[in-house]
């Protein structure tokens, strides 16, 4: 995929980022990570999904590359084709890497276990270049909102989804649209998240608030309490190391489904697969 970057726009996102509230801006070491990327993409643009540049791992979420055979893949394939009712597997028969087979098993449970149909406003806290939405959009009529604190991972996302599934998107540096069922796919930062969280159905969150220190994970999660729909549905999913720090949950959610099970995504450790479980998935009303 050829893809163009706006080094002015890019700018502006990132003064904003930086001057945004403290409790809406990304972790620091988010920002280094960032800086890090940027200066080599200043040379070579089209690699923003590359799964290494130049020694710096390819742009939020690992790079987009489907058909890159993931080492894994044979080991994890049975554990998502169990879960894939909605035969997502054989409409990209191609495509084996990491990225995808996590999308297929996150929509079956999303659309078992959230609510996931037709009509339903997502809001996707720290949701990356739209790795999710790129395979859920062709399958539900519903608007996808990406909110994320990082200018890079709001940069890229609208231009990743428009390429990828040849739609318009709608952005807070493009259209700048607050009506967002009117588009497939937006993209919002943090720092307007109330423009969107009383409208949404669905708020997820997939392995970002890990990253986020408790304060934030507390803070987002009072916001979200204070701020939805009585009856939105909750779907995180995290590393389960980070998740067993105690995060406090509003005591009014109640769990629907916990799948303590998932197989290791994280990759190796130590160069060896790792079997027992590594990723924690919860799904809240
Ligand atoms: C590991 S990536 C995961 C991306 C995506 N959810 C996925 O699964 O492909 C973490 C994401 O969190 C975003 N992020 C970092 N700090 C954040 C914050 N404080 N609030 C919201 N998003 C944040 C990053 O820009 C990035 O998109």
């Amino acid at each position: 995929m050829s893809f163009k970057i706006d080094w002015s726009v890019y700018e502006e996102m990132r003064q904003a980022e930086i001057s945004a509230p403290e409790e809406y801006r990304a972790h620091p070491h988010w920002l280094d990570y960032e800086k890090k990327v940027v200066s080599v993409l200043k040379q070579k643009p089209d690699q923003v999904f590359s799964l290494e540049v130049d020694g710096v791992p390819g742009w939020v979420g690992g790079g987009s590359e489907h058909r890159v055979p993931w080492k894994h893949y044979e080991r994890y394939l049975p554990f998502v084709r169990e879960l894939d009712q909605l035969e997502i597997l054989k409409r990209y028969p191609t495509f084996k890497s990491r990225q995808f087979l996590d999308a297929v098993a996150e929509i079956n449970l999303l659309h078992q276990y959230a609510g996931l149909e037709d009509g339903k406003l997502i809001l996707d806290l720290g949701g990356g270049y739209g790795r999710v939405a790129e395979f859920l959009l062709p399958l539900f009529k519903v608007s996808y909102v990406v909110v994320d604190a990082v200018a890079l991972s709001l940069l890229v996302a609208p231009q990743y989804i428009a390429q990828a599934l040849k739609i318009e998107t709608n952005s807070f540096w493009g259209k700048k649209d607050p009506v967002f069922r009117n588009h497939a796919f937006s993209v919002w930062p943090t720092w307007k998240i109330l423009d969107v969280l009383p409208q949404a159905d669905i708020i997820m969150n997939i392995h970002s608030l890990q990253e986020m220190g408790d304060e934030k994970c507390e803070f987002y999660f009072n916001l979200i309490d204070q701020n939805k729909k009585e009856k939105a549905r909750i779907f995180l999913k995290n590393n389960y190391r980070y998740v067993t720090r105690n995060w406090k949950f509003p005591k009014r959610w109640k769990a629907l489904y916990q799948n303590d099970g998932w197989p290791c995504t994280e990759g190796l450790v130590d160069g060896v697969w790792q079997d027992e479980p590594r990723t924690w998935l919860k799904v809240f009303e």
